[in-house]
């Protein structure tokens, strides 16, 4: 299969720019800029993007490439600082533009690049740039200007070298997907072959070849990413994969029975439920500071999966469900880094015998996990369930957590998504939960006076989850879940709605 390579300057919309190829059909991988001509050629892309990025091209010190890219014959698109870049090693120059655009820009094309094949001649692009081209490099010709932009896209179109400095990956780029297919497609001669059927067939031989005969674990957390991961697996090695689900007591209702029927109904695996409820709670009694729950947690989650997988013995490959944003994000695929801090529970097992690693998603971006997840078999409603954190309900239980308070958490909550489903929102809202406050208050039931809990509801729509939005749900279905989580659930007398974004609060409460 053909495939592009993206080259990262650090970009903010790095991974957006991988995403639009991938979803164009094409399949590539960011890779940082800092690659050796070697390592290319080993890559054999069949185009090359580059990226943007925050450098300042002229400065010492701004990312440089081997100018023996250029001779490559490939077919190159230059985004933003990757345009820059491109000219001003080319033989052109750049400088600092007298206004900075910045946002939606009303740009101009001449009707007669490849790249704005079929696209209106005026319309709204975005920008975000400081710098400019000034002076264009031999071979190169303008074909797109904006009011305060005269290089917007140029081109050497006979050694197919493409420049833009837009972003054609944001979607307020109205027509950005035509111009990056127009790129794909038209100017690089590629096709769409890149589809979650084909690529089963291609990760389930790589894992084959890898693992051989050897032995796999994997710790299933009830999120979708293990599920999927081991839905591959046991596609690719059957019984000699071993899946350990630790129920920790904090899931949501029905869930761990739920995650068990489903990797056993859809898929006929075996997997080992350890209900491991009593050993967290007892840890987690009488602690009430988020931090500290957390990391009691991750701990806690470690040593029950290596005391099970002591019992199996020794095992060849430790599977991870770790998927490409993370892998990007935590600076191993491109240029970009981002640390995530909190996320995933605890680290890696020193107690597990195992030689390697496993990740059989770490190219795949959320979305397409979840369509491998149907090709395989999964259901539905495991495969497009919503993020839901390893510390589970401890974190949306304010202070102490006790059985009665998860207890009374679980119904209100599984009223909530109930009721959302039923709106039709479940897909739209990305992330939407209950949690128990640590407040009471009082009320009024029948003719008594109450004295008790109050209930938050939690609904966020996020690209990205590192900001969010708060999701504003219809009156009537909030309406609904208030009378129905007061009138159902013992011990609540009172629900509020979230009302703030992400920043300044974040998604989860602790
Ligand atoms: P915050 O609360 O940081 O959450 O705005 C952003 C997203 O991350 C999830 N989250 C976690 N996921 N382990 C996880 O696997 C964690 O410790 C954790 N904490 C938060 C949260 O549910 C939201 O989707």
């Amino acid at each position: 299969m053909k495939r592009v390579l993206v080259l990262d300057f650090g970009g903010q919309y790095n991974l957006l720019v991988a995403r639009r190829v991938r979803e164009c059909g094409v399949y590539c991988e960011i890779k940082p800029y800092r690659m050796t001509m070697d390592e290319i050629r080993a890559f054999d892309p069949a185009a090359i993007i580059f990226t943007g990025g925050p450098a300042t091209v002229f400065e010492p010190n701004a990312p440089q490439l081997d100018p023996a890219i250029f001779s490559l014959g490939l077919p190159i698109l230059g985004i933003c600082y990757g345009q820059q870049l491109m000219i001003h090693q080319l033989g052109g120059a750049c400088h600092k533009a007298d206004v900075r655009e910045y946002g939606k820009v009303e740009l101009t094309h001449d009707g007669k690049s490849e790249l704005f094949h079929g696209v209106e001649p005026t319309s709204v692009y975005w920008m975000s740039h400081g710098v400019e081209v000034e002076r264009l490099a031999p071979g190169f010709r303008v074909t797109a200007t904006t009011a305060g932009c005269a290089f917007a896209a140029i081109e050497d179109a006979q050694r197919k070298l493409y420049g833009v400095q837009f972003h054609p990956e944001v979607l307020h780029t109205v027509h950005g997907m035509e111009i990056i297919k127009n790129f794909l497609f038209r100017i690089c001669g590629l096709s769409p072959e890149w589809s979650m059927a084909s690529y089963v067939t291609e990760a389930v031989e790589e894992c084959r070849a890898k693992i051989g005969s050897g032995r796999v674990l994997l710790a299933l957390s009830g999120g979708v990413d293990s599920a999927v991961a081991a839905a591959l697996l046991y596609k690719a090695v059957g019984e000699q994969l071993t899946c350990i689900f630790v129920d920790h007591g904090l899931l949501r209702k029905n869930e761990g029975d739920e995650v068990e029927a489903a990797m056993k109904n859809a898929l006929g695996m075996k997997i080992i439920r350890v209900d491991a409820a009593d050993r967290f709670l007892g840890k987690l009694a009488g602690v009430t500071e988020p931090e500290r729950k957390r990391k009691i947690i991750g701990e806690e989650f470690i040593r029950v999966f290596e005391a099970e997988a002591k019992k199996i013995g020794k095992v060849d490959f430790l599977a991870q469900g770790t998927i490409y944003p993370d892998v990007v994000e935590s600076g191993a695929g491109g240029e970009s880094v981002v640390i995530k801090s909190h996320h995933n529970v605890g680290g890696l097992p020193d107690h597990v015998d195992f030689k390697e690693i496993i990740e059989p998603l770490r190219r795949l971006f959320k979305d397409e996990v979840r369509a491998l997840g149907i090709e395989l078999g999964l259901p539905e409603k495991l495969v497009w369930r919503q993020p839901f954190p390893g510390p589970g309900l401890a974190i949306r239980v304010i202070g102490e957590i006790t059985r009665d308070k998860l207890a009374i958490l679980r119904e209100a909550d599984a009223i909530f998504r109930e009721e959302v489903a039923k709106a039709g929102l479940d897909r739209t809202v990305n992330q939407y939960f209950a949690v128990l406050t640590n407040l009471r208050s009082v009320g009024v039931m029948g003719d008594e006076r109450t004295y008790d809990y109050t209930v938050a509801l939690r609904a966020v729509e996020t690209q990205d989850f590192m900001t969010a939005d708060f999701s504003r749900l219809p009156w009537e279905l909030l309406d609904t879940v208030s009378r129905r989580i007061v009138g159902e659930v013992k011990h609540v007398n009172r629900i509020c709605y979230d009302v703030t974004s992400k920043p300044p609060a974040t998604v989860e409460w602790e």
